[in-house]
Order: structure tokens, then C-alpha cells, then sequence
């Protein structure tokens, strides 16, 4: 069966059950703070799930597109992508919640379940035999759902093959946390009929059981952690995954060979002059990355530093590092052939794909470019180490954004050796000092986040002294605060800024950006820091032993721009704990956002990174 042929017979099978076809939303949700991506086709509905009519009615089809990135880790094997399409069936509120669910027209538990039951077996012909099911176990919350369970006997699942899990497995919550949420029912595929030990069941991470579908019961509202109270109607939210439904539908263990991919990997195997049954690992992350990357430039969004355009990045870029491992030489070549198939296989289906083509391939190459770059920088560096140790490797990392792969694989040449497990260590205690980073945007997203944190922290000291430079030593730091996205700086001073000065603030800063300033630091006496001119606004935290942070124009041997005037001169020194970067020419491009009152005679700046 083609991805074509499955996705009309899911929405002709619901339609002639009563429910109305409407379009994937975007990937991008619409008024949703809490959320970088539409990760479930729930996300677009919640209004509808709380009570608001929905002009369509109260059943519903779509195949919804999605972002996870939660299982990133997992990507490589055969069944886990950070984009894949959701094929989802809604009731909302049908019938009313003080209405018996069994009257004609009903939908609930025994209604949905038999509609999936049937769609899987009836209609797609997936072997009986091979499906094995959970439910929700019952806790202080809601009961047991042996409802259910029964209704899954009566279709002929044997006791034996239904498992009762507690909320972590058999409860759909969104990942805002709050909102619409209940008790779910799970389906699985037994792929390989072999137990990985004695207690391999659903939801084991051996790879036997691939989760295809799941209906949530979605009855409750959560208000906050750990409140919840009855929502106005009853829901039904299944969510059935396409590239694995697909798969098994045609007895493949790989979502991969599906029609969705089949040509994406065949480029991958022209770009690479290698075999996917050789690299199906490095295969499958290039496909996955790269075509979640088409997706989400598609709906608006662009390479950066913060959010979604971050992750975005780190998309491409695990992808690319894919190929540059597997040999490739010319990178934005083989980044754009590949995406250029990914536009071709899906575009009948999403045509802004083929609507937004031209810049879309350019976003991409752009973005290979930049990481060209930057792994032309790390390589550098990395040439002139004659040891490497774990330490190295994260500095490498942290400054130039440096794969540690690449670092382990490059050592190896060198028969030197990274400990790895040293290297996470490092990275631990990094993530322990930057306690700006937010947690859990991205899996690994730490790292990334302390990355970017870092770079505002430097960011902080050159507008500290550029300010002081152009507006005077009256100026001194009364406040910072930094997040993944912005810097925030307050400072004495006690009129508006004019528009010639942030602009002249701004220059100077990228100014000192573009002339790649080395950060150094040293460990001092407080007193002996202070006197050496380093500043200190906030002297009474500090202990009597300090570490001054510097930022200085190369000397003469070492300048690149740097005009020969300053050789060697420090611009900022200032008493701090770090982290920073190493170079100013890590930081892009530095802009003020917005300057304004903080109270009287006190300015506050908020500004970014590009
Ligand atoms: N919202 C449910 C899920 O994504 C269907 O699993």
C-alpha cells in the first residue's frame, strides 16, 4: 500500500463514519506560548477540546504534521523521527457528557476503540494476531479502565495481551503540561515476535513493539501540577502513527523503506556513494533531519540561535555532520540534492513545499554554509593541539560549536583519545553554572542552551564597556539577566538614549565582534582586581578570591582585523564567575532591541544575538 492509497483510506474510512476532513494545521502552533512545536493533533483542537463549538462539527479527521524532538536520541532506528505525520480521528463531545454514550451516534471508549479495531484489521488487513494493547492502570485521579480493556477482549485482543500501566505510560498529557488529558489505550505491533527477556512487553525499548496507535480519553482538564478536574464534554483523541502504520501495513520492520523515504535514501545513496543497507543508522538521521528541516523552514521558520529556529539548526547540522562522516565533500551539494527529494516525495501532498521551494533550498544551503565555517574554525583549532582531553574537546565545543564526534573521531587519527564520559561530566558541570538555560526545549538542549547563554554572558561585558566607552563612566551595571534568547542589562544613567548612540553602541560592540577579541581569565585577589582596574559592581558577593574575565585585542603577531592601534589592549575586565566564550567572533551579530526606563535615573537595554 503507498503513503497515497493509506492516507485516503483513513479519511474516506472516518468520513463515511460521519466525520469531517479538515487540514493539517501548522507546525508552528497559533497562540500557544507553551509549546515550539505542534507535537500531537490534539495541539490545534484544544479549544474545540475544551468546549468551543468547532465550525466543522464534533467529529473530526485529519493527518496532522509533527514535530517531536523529544525522542531525538532514538532517531537512527527504524521506527523514530522528529518529523512525522499524525493520523488523528476526534470526537469532541459527542455525545454530551450527561448523554449515555451507548445511545445511536455515541462515541466513546467502546465506539473508538472499535473504529481503530476495525480500521486496523478490516481495512489495512494488520495481522490480529501481532497487536497487543495497554490501558490505563487506575490511580487517585481516575479509575482503572477495565472499560476498555473489555471492549479490546470483546474484539478478540486475548487478557493476555492487554498490560495495565499508571499514568506514565497510559495517560496523554500535552507537553505544556496543563490543559485537556485522560486515561489512554495504546496499540502495538509485535514486529519480531522475539522477547528481548523475560519482561519485554509493550512500551519495552528493545524494538519489538513499535506503538501504532492510541486512543486518549480525554475527559479531564489539568490546571496544574497535579490538579485535575472533569472538562465540560468528552473527548476522543486518536492518534495513529503514519510512517509506522505504513510500514506494518506492508510488513516492513523499517519505516524507512516506506514510500515516504525510499527516495529520500536513494539520493542519500548518490550524495554519499554509499549503501543504506551499510549506514542505515547515519541513513535514517540524514532522511529524518533533513526532512523535518523542509517541514519547518516551510511553515516560517529560519536558522537561529533561539527557539525554534534553533532547533531547527541543530537539525540540519546533525544532519550534515551525517554526511560529512560518511565522506561527502561538497556538503551543501549533497544538503540540498536531499532536500530537493524530500520537496519532491511530499509536496503533492503539502504543495507550500513546492510554493516556497526556491527560498526554502536557499535557507538550507545557507545554513550548510555557516556550519562549513564553523567546522572550518573548529578544524583549525584543532590542528594546532598537540593533546587533547575531554577539557579540550568541550572548550572546542563550547566556543566553535564543535561536534564532539568529530573531535573523537579526529583524535583517533591523531591516535590521541577523548573520554567521553569525561567530556559529559565537563558538560554537567557547565550546565551546573549556567543557570539561565531553561531545560527540556530540546533533548540535549542543555549543552545548546548553556552555548548560547554563554555567548550573551560575553555579550553582557562588551555592552558593559562599550556603554561606559560612549556614554561615560557614570554608567555602571546595576542588574543582568540573561535567558536563551536575550540579554537584559540595566545600568545607572539618567536620560534616554538617542538613536545616534545605540547605533554607535552597536557599532562598537560588533565592531569588537568582528575583530575576533580573545577572552582570557585569571584568578586575583579582590582587592588587587579592583585596583587593576577591573570592574565590580557587585563587590560584597564576591569572596576575597575573584576571577577577572578580560577581553583584548590579540597581540600584533596574532591580528587577523584587529587595527595594529590596539594590539594587545583590553577593551573589558571585569570581576565575574563565567563562563564566556573565547573569542568574540563567536557572538554573530549583537543588536539593541529596546532601550527604556528602569526606574529614575536607571536605563535598561535589552538586546540580541544573530
Ligand atoms: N494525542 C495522542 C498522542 O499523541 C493521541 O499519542
Amino acid at each position: 500500500m503507498t503513503s497515497k492509497e493509506l492516507r485516503e483510506k483513513y479519511l474516506k474510512f472516518f468520513e463515511n463514519k460521519d466525520h469531517k476532513i479538515i487540514p493539517s494545521a501548522s507546525l508552528i502552533p497559533e497562540n500557544d506560548p507553551s509549546i515550539l512545536f505542534t507535537t500531537a493533533g490534539m495541539h490545534p483542537l484544544v479549544p474545540f477540546l475544551l468546549g468551543q463549538s468547532h465550525p466543522q462539527g464534533k467529529r473530526l479527521v485529519d493527518v496532522q504534521k509533527c514535530v517531536r524532538t523529544n525522542d531525538i536520541d532514538e532517531v537512527g532506528d527504524p521506527c523514530h523521527h522528529t518529523f512525522f505525520e499524525m493520523l488523528g480521528n476526534w470526537s469532541l463531545g459527542d455525545p454530551a457528557r450527561n448523554a449515555s454514550a451507548s445511545v445511536a451516534g455515541g462515541y466513546w471508549k467502546k465506539e473508538a476503540i472499535t473504529f481503530t479495531f476495525e480500521f486496523l484489521t478490516t481495512e489495512l488487513k494488520i495481522n490480529l494476531g501481532k497487536l497487543f494493547v495497554t490501558c490505563f492502570a487506575g490511580d487517585n485521579d481516575a479509575p482503572k479502565d477495565t472499560e476498555s480493556a473489555e471492549v479490546w477482549q470483546t474484539l478478540g485482543i486475548p487478557e493476555e495481551r492487554i498490560f495495565f500501566n499508571g499514568k506514565e505510560e497510559n495517560w496523554w498529557s500535552s507537553p505544556g503540561e496543563i490543559g485537556p488529558c485522560g486515561p489512554d489505550s495504546e496499540i502495538f505491533f509485535d514486529l519480531t515476535g522475539k522477547p528481548c527477556g523475560e519482561n519485554c512487553q509493550p512500551g519495552c525499548s528493545c524494538g519489538r513493539f513499535p506503538e501504532i496507535g492510541n486512543n486518549v480519553f480525554m475527559e479531564y482538564n489539568k490546571i496544574s501540577d497535579g490538579k485535575f478536574e472533569k472538562l465540560v464534554q468528552r473527548n476522543v483523541d486518536f492518534g495513529g502513527g503514519f510512517e509506522r502504520i505504513l510500514a506494518v501495513t506492508n510488513n516492513l520492520e523499517d519505516d524507512y523503506q516506506t514510500d515516504l523515504f525510499i527516495a529520500i535514501l536513494d539520493t542519500i545513496g548518490q550524495s554519499t556513494e554509499k549503501k543504506y543497507e551499510d549506514n542505515k543508522v547515519a541513513f535514517r538521521i540524514i532522511a529524518d533531519h533533513l526532512r523535518a528541516a523542509v517541514f519547518i523552514i516551510a511553515d516560517g521558520v529560519e536558522p537561529s540561535n533561539k527557539e525554534r529556529g534553533y532547533v531547527l539548526r541543530r537539525l540540519i547540522r546533525r544532519a550534515i555532520l551525517q554526511l560529512k562522516k560518511l565522506g561527502v565533500a561538497d556538503l551543501e551539494k549533497a544538503g540540498s540534492e536531499i532536500a530537493e527529494t524530500v520537496i519532491k516525495t511530499m509536496a503533492p501532498i503539502y504543495p507550500q513545499l513546492e510554493k516556497n521551494h526556491v527560498s526554502l533550498i536557499q535557507i538550507i544551503e545557507t545554513e550548510i554554509k555557516k556550519f562549513n565555517q564553523t567546522l572550518e574554525k573548529g578544524l583549525k583549532e584543532f590542528s594546532k593541539l598537540s593533546e587533547i582531553d575531554s577539557k579540550i574537546a568541550f572548550n572546542l565545543f563550547q566556543t566553535y560549536g564543535f561536534p564532539v564526534e568529530l573531535t573523537a573521531e579526529l583524535a583517533k587519527e591523531k591516535n590521541l583519545q577523548i573520554d567521553l564520559e569525561e567530556f559529559k561530566k565537563e558538560f554537567e558541570k557547565h550546565k551546573e553554572l549556567s543557570r539561565t538555560a531553561s531545560v527540556g526545549m530540546f533533548k540535549g538542549g542543555l549543552r545548546e542552551q548553556s552555548e548560547i547563554t554563554t555567548k550573551y554572558h560575553t555579550a553582557t561585558h562588551l555592552l558593559h564597556s562599550a556603554l561606559r566607552k560612549i556614554l561615560g563612566d557614570t554608567v555602571a551595571q546595576k542588574g543582568s539577566n540573561i535567558t536563551s534568547e536575550r540579554l537584559r542589562f540595566d545600568f545607572s544613567y539618567p536620560e534616554k538614549l538617542s538613536a545616534k548612540q545605540i547605533e554607535e553602541i552597536e557599532n562598537l560592540i560588533n565592531q569588537k565582534i568582528q575583530e575576533n577579541l580573545e577572552i582570557t581569565s585569571e584568578v586575583m585577589d579582590k582587592n588587587s582586581a579592583l585596583q587593576s582596574g577591573a570592574l565590580g559592581f557587585f563587590t560584597e558577593k564576591y569572596g576575597d578570591s575573584v576571577t577577572v574575565y578580560s577581553i583584548s585585542h590579540p597581540a600584533l603577531e596574532d591580528q587577523q582585523v584587529a587595527s595594529s592601534a590596539y594590539a594587545g589592549s583590553i577593551f573589558s575586565k571585569e570581576i565575574c564567575g563565567g563562563p564566556h566564550v573565547k573569542n568574540t567572533g563567536d557572538l554573530g551579530t549583537f543588536k539593541i532591541q529596546k532601550e527604556e526606563s528602569a526606574g529614575s535615573n536607571l536605563r535598561r537595554i535589552y538586546a540580541t544575538l544573530s
